[in-house]
């Protein structure tokens, strides 16, 4: 089986890096990671340890003061070499992005069906009332009731759940192969996400789609996701099938995670979070 039968992206030895010259140039230090078609990679880590840097550079979203080596390979194809044309092309096209709070990513003068609308008329895939009516019958698939009138509303006018409801909308509605979901409920009270997480994964799984969930929640990303990588300070430290991380844990930061997870210490865990235990690796 080829590369691109088997793995939508393919990450190696991706570094981000300032610029400038300088102490704490390094901000990725060779990530690699591969997640599989229709598969859940959970990314997992602690505040500042490189999880948006590292969507950021695989959707070539780094801002300017920062640079990025290595590779990622989209179904085969490098993206790093990619033009700023080509590269929104696949962004418009391939990829869904979720951010964590939906209220901060919309313009506030513009309704919610212009935000949801706009990747999709964009890449002039349907028309404007073949997008209006698919946006509706997902609006509706998740959970919204009147969505023609929804749409028209500006974001005010909405509760966060059902402005993430709508971002997700939004991501899946033109049928991208991957989705980018970052901390994608970390902004909601514990009820909205856990139905918001639901109809996440419901869409991703029943559309075949890959998803790549960032969050600092390793309950979370155990109960959602196929694999798990744990990042700490720039790197992957360990990575596995989620149900072997959490029951045998190898690496100190991984087990400090499950610690503060569970409150308790785990026996015979007295490593510093550095160690080098790490089993570093594509799974
Ligand atoms: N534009 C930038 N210039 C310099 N450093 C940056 C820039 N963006 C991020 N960083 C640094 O890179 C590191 C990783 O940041 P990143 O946003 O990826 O963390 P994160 O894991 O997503 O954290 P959080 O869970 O808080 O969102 C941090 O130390 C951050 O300060
Ligand atoms: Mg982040």
């Amino acid at each position: 089986m080829s590369e691109q039968d088997s793995a939508v992206l393919v990450v190696e030895e991706l570094r981000v890096s300032r610029k400038e010259p300088g102490e704490g140039q390094g901000l990725l230090s060779g990530i690699s990671f591969e997640v599989g078609n229709s598969e859940v990679l959970g990314l997992v880590g602690g505040s500042g340890s490189g999880k948006s840097l590292t969507v950021r550079a695989c959707m070539n979203l780094l801002p300017e003061e920062l640079r990025a080596e290595g590779s990622v390979k989209f179904r085969g194809t490098e993206l790093q070499t990619l033009g700023g044309k080509h590269m929104a092309d696949y962004r418009a096209r391939d990829f869904g992005l979720v951010h964590q709070d939906a209220r901060s990513s919309m313009n506030p003068r513009r309704t919610v069906g212009d935000f949801i609308l706009e990747s999709v008329l964009h890449s002039r895939m349907l028309s404007f009332d073949e997008a209006f009516h698919s946006a509706c019958a997902l609006l509706r698939d998740v959970g919204i009731s009147n969505p023609e009138a929804r749409m028209r509303q500006f974001p005010n006018e909405l509760s966060g759940g059902t402005l993430q409801r709508m971002m997700i909308v939004a991501a899946l509605l033109h049928n991208p192969k991957l989705i980018y979901a970052d901390e994608p409920t970390s902004a909601l009270d514990v009820i909205a996400q856990s139905d918001v997480m639901a109809i996440l994964l419901e869409q991703v799984r029943d559309r075949g789609m890959a998803l790549l969930l960032i969050t600092h929640d390793l309950d979370l990303a155990t109960a959602s996701c196929d694999q798990i990588a744990v990042m700490h300070a720039g790197q992957i430290v360990e990575s596995g099938p989620a149900g072997v991380i959490t029951s045998h844990p190898q690496h100190g930061y991984t087990r400090r995670l499950l610690e503060a997870r569970h409150g308790t210490a785990l026996p015979g865990n007295s490593e510093p979070a550095s160690n080098s235990d790490a089993t570093k690796g594509t799974n």
